[in-house]
């Protein structure tokens, strides 16, 4: 009878609560695998061994077949089986059902452990830049909203109570930038994503001149992770960062969701939602609910528990390979298609999100020009403690002014008057164009170990 990979007969219950979603989760690990295979093995190819283990010639034989994988998984064709486990052994089966004993020697020197750790790594750092260019998109719809509407008076809030004047151009370009500043957190776990773990095999490295350097290089990654140990251990901690990331944007897209709710809900009434992004009431035939954006609430909290998930997997687990690590893998998808998704969607109603400013400008009660009343009392020389309390004490003589000069009248940095586009408009730039240099240097990377 053929043998396994492992050949090693577990308990069919056992098999199956252990294998867990990873049948499923690694499809999207196949390409990624393919390429960490192809690296090893060439890597492998060029050890100067009396004899080598697999020589250049094979190498580019697996190579090409690893190759035609993708390209089978590409058209659907490609399947992880319940005793393959996972990708790892799915792929070497096929390897070694085309090349026969060649297919065998592919794992020489590695373990599934720094294995799976290079496939997930390589599919981060794609997710992230992926992630990443949804999210300027998102910033820059904002700053087109803000941009179109322009400067119309909108109630500036703290605490929800009317504050001072502001702008909705304000409003959009401050969401803008919030979301914008998440970059860097996204780009701490692309850092650490960026670290080759290959070459550790089991977390403890192999009595075989492996080059652990040339597989950084062929893979292009940032650098080594240079003990074998750490590079286990680097395992959950990856994912963890880049959860509690995702987290974080979310929280921010929260924020954003929540005053389009408010902004949007007819007592406020200064946005409006297209009627096709909202949904009805089986009951109530008036009904236009802003469920899309209470959805992105809920995700942000399935977000944040799964930033908790992530957490407390990694507080007490032991030094090296741990099995809890496969289910850290699931955590990190999960958080990375929720984020996606969001930012997606968010992109969309923004771009569909109307503003009555009408409605804004009769949203100013006196109060809000209250700071402004004392601030030109302050111009003809009072104090400004004693024009504080002038107003405060005397709340009943605030009468309307005009939105509009309130607006005009602030001009210092970021405020109504001194939103600069152009800062923007670069910052986009510049992010997009150092997306697009990754991505493409990670395709380039793939092609010439995968032709
Ligand atoms: N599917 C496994 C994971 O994601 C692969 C590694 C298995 N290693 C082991 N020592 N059992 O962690």
């Amino acid at each position: 009878m053929k043998k396994t990979i492992t050949d090693n007969k577990v308990d069919p219950d056992i098999l199956a609560f252990t294998v867990g979603q990873d049948p499923v989760l690694d499809m999207r690990l196949v390409e990624w695998d393919c390429m960490g295979t192809a690296a090893h093995v060439t890597m492998l190819s060029e050890m100067k061994l009396k004899k080598p283990v697999v020589t250049k010639s094979e190498a580019a034989k697996v190579r090409k077949e690893l190759a035609k994988i993708v390209r089978l998984s590409r058209e659907g064709k490609f399947e992880i089986r319940v005793d393959d486990q996972d990708v790892h052994m799915a792929v070497e089966r096929m390897l070694t059902d085309a090349l026969g004993d060649l297919g065998k020697k592919i794992h020489t020197g590695r373990s599934r452990n720094d294995q799976v750790a290079v496939d997930v790594r390589l599919h981060m750092k794609d997710e992230i830049l992926r992630a990443e260019g949804e999210l300027v998109a998102l910033a820059a719809e904002l700053r087109k909203f803000g941009l179109a509407v322009g400067a119309v008076p909108l109630v500036g809030r703290t605490h929800l109570q009317p504050a001072m004047p502001s702008s909705v151009e304000m409003w959009a370009t401050g969401h803008a930038e919030m979301i914008m500043d998440q970059l860097h957190n996204l780009e701490a776990a692309y850092s650490l994503a960026d670290l080759n773990p290959l070459g550790s095999a089991a977390g403890y490295g192999v009595p075989l001149p492996l080059d652990r350097s040339r597989t950084t290089e062929l893979l292009g990654f940032a650098r080594t992770i240079h003990n074998c140990f750490g590079a286990s251990m680097a395992r959950g901690e990856c994912e963890a960062s880049l959860v509690c990331a995702l987290a974080q944007v979310m929280a921010v897209l929260s924020r954003l969701a929540e005053d389009m709710i408010l902004f949007s809900m007819p007592e406020f009434g200064y946005f409006k939602l297209p009627r096709e992004y909202c949904t009805g009431s089986s009951i109530m035939p008036q009904k236009f609910n802003p469920d899309v954006l209470e959805l992105v609430r809920s995700k942000a909290a399935q977000s944040a528990g799964l930033a908790t998930a992530a957490l407390s997997m990694m507080h007490a687990m032991p030094g090296g390979y741990n099995r809890d690590l496969q289910d850290c893998k699931l955590l990190y998808i999960e958080a990375m298609d929720i984020a996606r998704t969001t930012l997606r969607i968010l992109a969309k109603v923004v771009a569909g999100m109307t503003c009555d400013a009408d409605a804004c400008r009769r949203a100013f009660s006196p109060g809000v020009f209250a700071t402004d009343v004392a601030l030109r009392m302050v111009a003809q020389g009072t104090p400004w403690r004693d024009a504080y309390h002038e107003v405060r004490d005397h709340l009943e003589r605030l009468v309307d002014e005009d939105p509009d000069r309130a607006v005009a009248a602030k001009s210092h940095e970021g405020t109504t008057m001194g939103i600069d586009h152009e800062v923007y408009r670069k910052r986009e730039e510049a992010a997009l164009e150092s997306i697009a240099k990754r991505m493409n240097a990670l395709a380039a990377a793939k092609k010439a170990l995968l032709k």
